[in-house]
């Protein structure tokens, strides 16, 4: 994810402030009393389709915030990347960079280019030997519990913990690094800041909390993008309070709030 803006610039009409390069992934959703056994056929008592993938659904958060977004991303020439394109350019997603495909089993490649725009990294689904240029050329890189267990080998449940693998993973070059809570919030490190600090958030009654990182990502990516001068600890708080809208209802991208139904105090 990239992002770049000023605020009092004009931006022109074709360009975007928050670029995302990920995945859009259609999300067929059975909902059943238990797990089906291998090979056993079970009854359903619900069926949806929804719009997934962890960089739409951040895309998706950043446009509905406000931000001119543009998706990089290929699906398939098939009905659902037709469906898919169309959500996008529903949500006000420019779809310019987003292909579609003949070939359903083409993969996808995330490549960082260093050209003087802010990049957000967000390791998902992580690795353990995750190429270490991602730590070096991103400039912020944010991951939830388990990726920054993956990633340092520690265990990862409180904020305490998010501290020391937050340190871990600034030794490996990254410039700010944020662990998400859940609904403790989540803990930063910078190199202004240097020791690691938490920042905490009203906890909700989660209802739904598929989707709450790529709520928080999205609504950091438009702050970024938007209000660059905003000190950091005020953007986490205020990413944290969109991620909580984001858990209060069922769904991913459907549970992900419009500007207009958030306090004017977070813009
Ligand atoms: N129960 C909750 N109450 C309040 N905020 C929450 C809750 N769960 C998640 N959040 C918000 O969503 C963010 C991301 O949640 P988290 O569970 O860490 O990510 P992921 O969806 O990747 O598992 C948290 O940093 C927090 O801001
Ligand atoms: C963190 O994100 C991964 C996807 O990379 C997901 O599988 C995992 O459940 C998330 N962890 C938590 C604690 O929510």
């Amino acid at each position: 994810m990239a992002a770049s803006g000023e605020p009092g610039r004009q931006w022109q009409e074709e360009v975007a402030a928050v670029v995302v390069v990920g995945s859009c992934m259609t999300d067929l959703v059975s909902l059943t009393s238990r797990l089906p056994k291998t090979g056993e056929t079970i009854h359903g008592h619900k069926f949806f389709i929804g719009f997934g993938g962890k960089g739409a659904n951040q895309c998706v958060q950043a446009a509905r915030l406000g931000a001119k977004t543009s998706m990089v991303c290929k699906v398939g020439k098939d009905s659902f990347g037709n469906d898919y394109i169309e959500n996008l350019k529903q949500n006000d997603i420019s779809t310019e960079f987003a292909y579609q495909t003949q070939d359903a089993a083409t993969g996808t490649a995330s490549i960082i280019v260093n050209n003087e725009v802010k990049t957000l990294f967000n390791p998902a689904p992580a690795v353990a030997d995750l190429d270490p240029r991602f730590y070096t050329l991103s400039d912020v890189f944010c991951c939830n519990e388990t990726e920054a267990e993956i990633l340092t080998g520690l265990k990862v449940h409180s904020p305490a913990d998010a501290s020391r693998a937050a340190q871990l993973l600034k030794g490996r070059g990254c410039r700010v690094v944020i662990v998400t809570l859940g609904a403790e919030g989540c803990v930063t490190l910078s190199e202004t800041e240097p020791t690691p600090k938490h920042i905490p958030t009203e906890k909700v009654k989660a209802v739904d909390t598929t989707g709450a990182g790529d709520s928080f990502v999205g609504a950091l990516a438009f702050y970024l993008a938007y209000y660059p001068n905003l000190p950091l600890e005020e953007m986490l708080k205020r990413s944290n309070s969109i991620a909580a809208v984001s858990v209060q209802s069922a769904g991913t991208q459907s549970s992900y709030p419009y500007k207009k139904d958030l306090p004017l105090d977070l813009f």
